[in-house]
């Protein structure tokens, strides 16, 4: 199966730099999954690298391109440490245009990517990217369990949602123009190509790899569907 890996900067590079531990087990995983035949491209988000930048730099109040570029950089150093802890199996570039993905899918290696353009996040590129792959699925990993109907940081109550469908998520997440860093659910922009496009995307917690297998194999797993 053809599969597409959105993963979250905060579970990549919670802190100033990335976990490593976590980065050696989730490489494991990857290649367990490459010698089963699966297709994989992995889409690596900024976290704290990218966030860090991102408000050092908005301290001059440049334009939000300018603050986007930065966040770019960010997302493609962790996926420059993905692809180091690949080695072998990882095509040696980071994916940056429709070219260069083409040429990584043709390599049958993983391909991994950071973000492309301004004005969206990773979660659009890999949208986008399992598209142009034909990806029969995404799953995006993320520091919580899945989409909740509120913000879990911020409400004891908030619950967990089984199932969402793509316009419902876009109308949750449409709410404010884009600005450079971090955004609560998905970037509004990915959840409209969602609208469009009828890939199955499983939002769930991008450390628990056992319940990510258990998603894959299309078994019960902790998290949300996108529908
Ligand atoms: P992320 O994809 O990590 O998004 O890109 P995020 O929502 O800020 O962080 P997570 O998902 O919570 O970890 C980091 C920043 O890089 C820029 C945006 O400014 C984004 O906030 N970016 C990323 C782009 O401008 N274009 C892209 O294609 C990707």
């Amino acid at each position: 199966m053809r599969i597409v890996f959105d993963m979250g900067g905060s579970i990549i590079c919670p802190e100033g730099t990335p976990d490593i531990n976590f980065v050696k087990k989730f490489s494991k995983f990857l290649i367990g999954l490459k010698k089963k035949r699966h297709g994989i491209i992995i889409v690596t988000g900024g976290g704290r690298v990218a966030k860090n930048y991102i408000k050092a730099a908005r301290e001059f109040k440049p334009d939000e391109d300018i603050l986007d570029s930065i966040g770019i950089l960010g997302t493609r150093m962790n996926a420059n440490v993905i692809i180091s802890a690949l080695g072998k199996h990882a095509y040696r570039n980071v994916a940056e245009t429709r070219e260069d993905l083409e040429h990584g899918i043709n390599s049958g290696k993983i391909v991994v990517m950071g973000g492309t353009v301004p004005g969206q996040t990773t979660d659009a590129v890999s949208v986008a990217a399992a598209q142009f792959f034909s990806a029969k699925m995404i799953i995006i990993g993320t520091d919580v369990k899945g989409i909740y109907d509120k913000d879990p940081d911020k409400y004891k109550n908030a619950k967990l949602l089984k199932k969402i469908s793509a316009k419902k998520l876009f109308k949750m997440v449409n709410v404010k123009k884009h600005t450079a860093g971090p955004l609560t659910i998905m970037d509004p922009v990915a959840a409209k190509l969602l609208c469009k496009n009828k890939i199955k995307t499983v939002v769930l917690n991008g450390r628990d790899l056992a319940n990510i297998q258990k998603a894959i194999k299309n078994e019960r797993f902790v998290g949300s569907v996108i529908e």
